[in-house]
């Protein structure tokens, strides 16, 4: 037998800029980012726009015409900006998934054209799915528009759609082109999306960063009221912690079982699910941040007491820390949400891997939960709602 290794390795690299006014003619980021590789080339361009933001703004696909108009030596847009269904809608059904990538046959995109996408983490989930597999991958641009897409998923390497019910069972790791931040976007949100976003900040700076959790509780009041410097702050910090974790954490593309930024969410994706995605992800996952905080406690690896600090300062935010859903049962008996601990281990498979607290900071892995105890922790985060 004879073995020759193959073995090379590709580096990544992605600019992500933090503006405002993106498609305000005079703002050369988005002209700066499709020329970066060809300065004097006229580059070809699509563009897909998340519906429900194209309804909260009402001028902004006139602004990208406008914005490729004013750029025309650089930008040639191949067509006008193509709505899509915002929301979980566009990643539930691979009919939209066909449409996009219809959309690029027609309109001939190749590997040096680019497809941009403006909208929540769902659209830039699904467009960027389309982007990474059309041709084996077009350069694909993300623009994200939510506090949860700006802070987390939109300057991650993931793509993907939900099939079979499992979110996220048809996807790919393709890092993007590059990312475009604008606050304006997020500061138009509605107040529950912009809270909800607020949860992956206090998620990551509690698992990696007690500074940035201290930042938080400080700027707490000025968060709450979405006061727009703290905004900014929090979105940049957290955005630049989970670039960290992906550039130097060693698993861009976790090929491991862990899942280090997913603190508190085996219990969240569950409980999205349970309530068919009626709960948000970021209410979700302070829920779940405050369960595996209160089992941290009683598992003897995080200070009594921290819990509480966790819960209130989520609470302060504008959070509900508990959900109906959280108790449904199984015709066994059973709670339905424990079942989220092996759907999110069969998400990667090996061994199950769950990131609890051994201090406001420190981010520990487990391999084994006690059932028993978790539910002591569940009837915990209930009592302290009756309280
Ligand atoms: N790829 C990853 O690494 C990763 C990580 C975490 C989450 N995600 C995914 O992200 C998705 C959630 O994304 P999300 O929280 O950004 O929400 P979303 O994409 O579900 O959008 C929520 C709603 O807000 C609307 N919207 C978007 N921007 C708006 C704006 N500026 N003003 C008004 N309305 C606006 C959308 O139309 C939608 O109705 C989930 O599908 C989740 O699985 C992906
Ligand atoms: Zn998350």
């Amino acid at each position: 037998m004879q073995t020759v290794w193959q073995r090379f390795s590709v580096p990544f690299e992605f600019p992500v800029v933090f503006t405002q006014d993106l498609f305000a003619v005079e703002n050369t980021a988005l002209r700066d980012v499709i020329t970066r590789l060809e300065p004097r080339r006229r580059h070809r361009l699509m563009v897909f726009v998340d519906d429900g933001l194209a309804a909260a703004r009402p001028n902004l696909l006139a602004q990208v015409r406008h914005y490729a108009e004013h750029h025309a030596e650089n930008i040639e847009l191949v067509c006008n900006p193509i709505l899509v269904p915002g929301g979980e809608k566009i990643k539930s059904d691979l009919h939209f998934i066909e449409s996009i990538q219809q959309s690029l046959f027609d309109h001939h995109i190749d590997r040096h054209s680019y497809v941009l996408a403006i909208g929540g983490g769902a659209v830039l989930d699904a467009v960027g799915l389309v982007a990474s597999t059309t041709h084996r991958g077009v350069r694909h641009i993300r623009v994200p528009t939510t506090v949860l897409a700006q802070n987390d998923s939109g300057v991650g390497v993931k793509n993907g759609v939900n099939l079979h019910g499992v979110k996220n069972f048809v996807g790919s790791f393709a890092p993007p082109f590059a990312v475009l931040n604008d606050l304006e976007f997020a500061m138009s949100l509605p107040d529950r999306d912009k809270v909800a976003g607020m949860a992956e900040a206090v998620k990551v700076s509690l698992i990696r960063d007690a500074s940035f959790f201290s930042w938080i509780e400080q700027h707490s009041e000025h968060l709450a009221t979405f006061e727009r410097a703290a905004m900014a702050t929090m979105i940049r910090r957290c955005a630049e912690l989970h670039m960290r974790q992906i550039g130097h954490g060693g698993d861009p593309f976790e090929t491991g079982s862990a899942r280090p930024l997913d603190y508190g969410h085996w219990s969240a994706h569950k409980l999205e699910s349970i309530t068919r995605h009626h709960v948000r992800h970021g209410e979700a996952v302070a829920i779940g941040m405050a369960l595996d905080a209160r089992y941290s406690v009683l598992s003897g690896l995080l200070a009594p007491g921290q819990e509480d600090r966790i819960c209130l300062l989520l609470e302060f935010l504008g959070f509900d820390l508990w959900h109906p859903g959280m108790l449904r049962a199984e015709p066994d008996g059973e709670l339905t949400i424990l079942a989220g601990l092996r759907e999110f281990q069969e998400h990667l498979g090996g061994e199950l891997t769950i990131t609890l607290l051994a201090d406001i900071g420190v981010g520990v892995e487990v391999h084994e939960i006690d059932i028993e105890r978790m539910k002591e922790a569940l009837f915990w985060l209930k009592r302290r709602l009756e309280a």
